[in-house]
């Protein structure tokens, strides 16, 4: 039976990936939706065609005027990759309280102290822009050079308007470098600064009613984010965030679930979010939530490691109510100072116990669906953006089997040759 989806016509095609096989990693498979021994074709960006070798037999390529044959030799091609929960921008570095937590300080104790996020917003404000971008390249290049072709970076390390925007307008222009699109996340509501120290109400006020309309004013967010947690905002402070949000027609993402249960997930879904994120502590109720508004669980195995934690996220009751599980290298100085997607899939496996489907999906699709942008990246399917990856495997479970030795050969933004 041929794969194809439509009579091959190439003398529409501007590049044409031959001798490929290739995850498509369609949505809603449970599988990599592979075509072994396939072909791709390419036209203004977008993807036009996906078949069988064998239907391309009865065509000679090399005749046809300008097209760009290019020969995968039995790679694999796969979407490019999306990494969508990052906090890439931000000023220092908390080794030090790495140091301190090795001793034996908790994560939260850390903060309570004055460490923690507060302690990496010292250091982000004083930071110029040009400084924030020189430090913010290499974390994003880290990334790109496995594979990553959209990428979230969230602020959150400002924490007055100022800084805030500072930080978004980093993201802004790291989205300028070849083969990446940034999409930025406004996360003012991270943690309390210094000056609102007891008047948390106080700074929602202050994010809500001055920092996301210039950050909406300015377009500079695609996404509003909130740390809902004991050592972040309560629930009634997170829904104040989310109605400004709503106000503003921005998506809403949540960081919760994460050291305890404060049902920052189930309200998040009640104000349509797009994903809920880290989720150790999700109850049923909030796994049932995220079922019925249809969001996407993000998964970020890095801080799970990084802060040794032991709770796991309900992957199993996850996967029972059918729930997009996303994967996200989290990359933060204080959490998850890790800036490898690759590694994220091998963690996925070993730490969650994902399928390598699973995590394959969650760094493709579920990513993309984290991000509100699955219609446009995250799979190889005809109509969608040319973001492509090509690895040097024989089986795509390699990926998440085997890590140090970078298998990425080439990379494809909109159809372009970037890497
Ligand atoms: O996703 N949980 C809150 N935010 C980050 C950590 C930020 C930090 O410690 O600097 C996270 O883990
Ligand atoms: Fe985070």
């Amino acid at each position: 039976m041929s794969s194809t989806i439509s009579q091959p016509s190439p003398q529409n095609w501007q590049t044409v990936f031959i001798n490929a096989n290739i995850a498509t990693m369609k949505s809603g498979s449970e599988s990599y939706s592979a075509i072994e021994n396939g072909a791709l074709a390419v036209n203004a960006g977008k993807i036009v065609w996906i078949g069988a070798m064998d239907d391309l037999s009865e065509i000679n390529l090399q005749d046809v005027v300008g097209i760009d044959v290019v020969d995968i030799a039995g790679q694999w091609l796969l979407p490019g990759l999306v990494d969508c929960h990052t906090h890439i921008v931000y000023g220092g570095h908390r080794a030090n309280e790495f140091e301190l937590r090795l001793q034996g300080a908790s994560y939260e104790e850390v903060a309570k102290a004055g460490g923690g996020i507060v302690s990496t917003v010292k250091a982000t404000r004083a930071a110029s822009e040009q400084q924030l971008f020189d430090s913010a390249l290499p974390r994003l290049k880290a990334l790109q050079s496995e594979g990553v072709t959209t990428i979230e970076v969230k602020s959150g390390y400002g924490l007055d308007t100022e800084t805030e925007l500072k930080m978004l307008r980093v993201a802004k222009r790291l989205g300028e470098q070849p083969g990446v699109e940034v999409r930025k996340t406004f996360l003012g509501a991270h943690a309390l600064p210094v000056e609102f120290a007891d008047n948390a109400d106080g700074y929602i006020d202050l994010v809500c009613n001055e920092m996301l309309p210039a950050v909406a004013d300015a377009k500079l967010a695609d996404a509003v984010d909130v740390f809902c947690e004991g050592i972040g905002f309560d629930i009634a402070q997170t829904e104040r965030v989310f109605q400004a949000a709503k106000q503003h027609d921005i998506a809403i993402k949540v960081h919760a679930e994460q050291l305890s249960d404060l049902g920052g997930t189930e309200l998040a879904a009640k104000y349509q979010a797009l994903s809920s994120d880290h989720l150790e502590y999700l109850s049923e109720d909030g796994i049932k939530a995220m079922h019925q508004a249809d969001m996407a669980a993000v998964l970020l195995p890095g801080a799970f490691y990084f802060l040794r934690e032991t709770k796991l996220p309900p992957i199993d009751q996850l996967r029972e109510q059918g729930v997009a599980m996303a994967l996200a290298t989290d990359a933060n100085p204080g959490s998850s100072p890790i800036h490898s997607i690759q590694l994220m899939l091998n963690m996925a496996c070993t730490l969650f116990r994902l399928t390598p489907v699973e995590a394959i999906a969650g760094v493709t699709i579920h990513g993309a669906k984290a991000l509100g942008v699955d219609d446009k990246v995250g799979s190889l399917e005809v109509g969608k953006q040319a973001d492509i990856t090509v690895f040097n495997i024989e089986q795509v479970a390699q990926l998440c089997y085997q890590y140090g030795v970078n298998p990425l050969t080439a990379v494809y933004k909109a159809g372009e040759k970037v890497a």
